[in-house]
């Protein structure tokens, strides 16, 4: 038999096995229809059903967003997984042997790297798990641990470990095992577990922390989040993302608690690993907890798979008042109903859970108001609902819809929040058009700007102020275009100047900006009070980060002058100048075979 057709009898036997409706109800919730199963599709946002399912065919189809395919698609698609990927991620499923697959050069690389990171991450968890189980020397953490209430029984659900302190193990506990077990120090480093010293040599990146392995919904450890015993800070240092950790998909707890979440349709979403631990040990399991990073568009995506409704459990502090703000635009993007519980001053959901007990949080959750009333609420409360109050929340809520990316949800936000101000939706939206960025300069000072950009934009302006020396590299990106405005320029001109004089530093910057001004003193705040881990702190982690603004800027950019070439291309349409036209979708035409 060629290998070609030995290939096709494979994906034959694994299509013949496979039940696309098995699979699909991994991650959608169908429903039979007739001889069809029905759900939200997991490709586009929406509220009823276009999404179908026919297990006759074995293929899906949405009505919505036209996506359909096999089996083999919906893993891929679902999964970002290349086709032997998928392939292989079914067979693994039904139990069906698979020769050696015959991948190109770099699917085969790419495999192969992001297996031996799950083996370095499983192998991590394992040794940390034992430390804390069996070491004398872990003996404090177990305190620490049964003092907080976590039981036994929580440590091996959520396969709890400790990083000894490099008093009792040194400095490459954990890299020097890896190593012991003949995986390479690169991937070793590549997971994020072993940090590269300037003189050569490796030491572990997580000491004297309690380990919480971040998992994967195949189960497979993908990060750490290590929390500091005790006082200190930081105090949670996660993985850095690597081939298989990307932040802002990742959801500590749901491979835990994936099943309770389908259950009750419902997920609540608490900040710590601490308090999604104790919940669960007071018989709480419909909970996750991002991890470090506010609610992203991916995770509200990734959860839309399991339930209808998000609770967000927040503490009184401001912190997660902000994080809550945040994240409207994206409950209203992909839909998904969100409301917002606030624990009474001085408790968290761990000490809450542990003085009321379950139907405590129960209790709150029922209460929970739904998110744009809370945050209008906020708003209100903070502002006051006079003419000047009134006109400040205007702001603030155009900022946050603005935020968003669909029309139809943005249209729908003005006219309510302009109901609940009393005003017309064109009085909403005056002086918030694209065309008004020069009024809104004039009622900010010009570098309140910069804190008003959406976040990462934000996350750019940050990089640049926090590593300089990568601005003539960003600016060669087209930096410029993607970030407007009159504090940016500012920003930017003093960067040049350093530039020129050789003297790129985050302190060089902050003194070269005139005083006074609001962009120094955002310079000033950020150096202050740091970056609250966003940021990397070491080469590797910055160089990443580096690399991920340029390949943003380049979609970007992409993005802007293929909407611009769009709009030339309606225009020429409308004015029937059919030469131009021609012109103008040859370019287009190009361009698409570029990307
Ligand atoms: N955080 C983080 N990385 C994680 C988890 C949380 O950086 N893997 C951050 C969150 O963004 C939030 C804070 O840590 O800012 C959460 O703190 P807290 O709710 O106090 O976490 P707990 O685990 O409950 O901590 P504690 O032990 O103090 O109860
Ligand atoms: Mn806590």
């Amino acid at each position: 038999m060629t290998s070609a057709s030995l290939r096709e009898e494979i994906k034959n036997k694994v299509r013949e096995t496979a039940d696309i409706i098995q699979v699909i109800s991994d991650v959608v919730e169908l429903k039979k229809a007739g001889t069809r199963f029905t759900g939200l599709c997991p490709f586009h946002a929406e509220k009823t059903p276009s999404f179908s399912v026919n297990p006759q065919g074995q293929f899906f189809h949405c009505f919505g967003c036209g996506e359909s395919g096999d089996v083999f698609s919906f893993v891929m698609k679902y999964n970002r997984l290349s086709f032997p990927e998928a392939l292989k991620e079914l067979a693994r499923r039904y139990q069906i042997d698979l020769p050696e697959p015959r991948l190109s050069d770099a699917d085969r690389k790419r495999i192969e790297e992001r297996e031996l990171l799950y083996k370095v991450n499983k192998e991590a968890a394992a040794i940390y798990q034992q430390y804390l189980a069996e070491s004398p020397d872990a003996a404090n953490a177990r305190q620490y641990l049964e003092k907080r209430g976590v039981s036994g029984e929580a440590v091996k659900a959520f396969r709890i470990g400790y990083a000894p302190d490099t008093s009792s193990a040194g400095w490459n506990f954990v890299t020097s095992r890896l190593q012991v077990m003949k995986l390479p120090v690169a991937a070793i480093e590549k997971a994020g577990l072993a940090v590269q010293k300037d003189r050569g040599g490796y030491y572990d990146r997580f000491r004297d922390r309690i380990q919480f392995p971040i998992m994967n919904v195949s189960g497979q450890v993908v990060a750490f989040g290590g929390r500091i015993l005790g006082e200190g800070q930081p105090k949670y240092m996660n993985s850095p993302e690597s081939a298989v950790f990307d932040k802002s998909r990742q959801l500590f707890g749901l491979y835990q608690h994936r099943e309770a979440i389908r259950q009750r349709r419902q997920a609540l979403i608490v900040e710590g690993n601490f308090d999604l631990v104790l919940l669960a040990v007071h018989g709480i399991e419909y909970v996750v907890a991002p991890l470090g990073t506010a609610l992203t568009k991916q995770h509200i995506r990734t959860l839309r798979g399991y339930c209808d409704e998000v609770v967000l459990l927040f503490d009184g502090d401001s912190a997660g008042l902000k994080a809550a703000m945040r994240s409207v635009p994206y409950f209203l993007a992909e839909q998904v109903d969100a409301r917002v519980a606030v624990l009474p001053e001085g408790h968290d959901p761990d000490s809450y859970v542990r003085e009321k007990g379950p139907g405590g949080i129960e209790d709150l959750v029922n209460q929970a108001s739904p998110l744009a009333e809370f945050v209008f609420d906020q708003l209100a409360r903070q502002y006051g609902m006079t003419l000047d109050g009134k006109n400040r929340i205007v702001k603030e809520l155009q900022q946050i819809i603005s935020a968003g990316d669909d029309t139809v949800q943005r249209s729908l936000m003005v006219s309510h929040f302009s109901g609940m101000l009393g005003i017309t939706p064109a009085q909403f939206e005056a002086g918030m058009t694209k065309g008004s960025a020069a009024k809104q300069q004039k009622v900010n000072p010009p570098g309140e700007n910069l804190k008003k950009f959406p976040r990462k934009q934000r996350q750019l302006i940050d990089f640049l102020i926090l590593y300089p020396e990568y601005f003539p590299l960003l600016l060669e990106a087209g930096v410029e275009k993607i970030v407007p405005g009159q504090g940016v320029k500012n920003l930017f001109s003093c960067l040049n100047v350093l530039a020129q004089e050789g003297n790129l530093t985050p302190e060089g910057l902050l003194v070269a900006l005139p005083e006074e001004s609001a962009e120094r003193k955002y310079v000033a705040e950020l150096l202050i009070l740091g970056d609250q881990g966003s940021m990397g702190n070491d080469e590797q982690q910055v160089q990443n980060m580096c690399d991920e603004m340029l390949h943003w800027l380049h979609t970007e950019t992409r993005q802007q002058d293929g909407a611009a070439l769009q709009k030339q291309i309606n225009e020429a349409q409308q004015s029937g100048d059919a030469d131009l036209l021609m012109k103008l979708l040859a370019r287009k035409q190009e361009i698409g075979e570029n990307n």
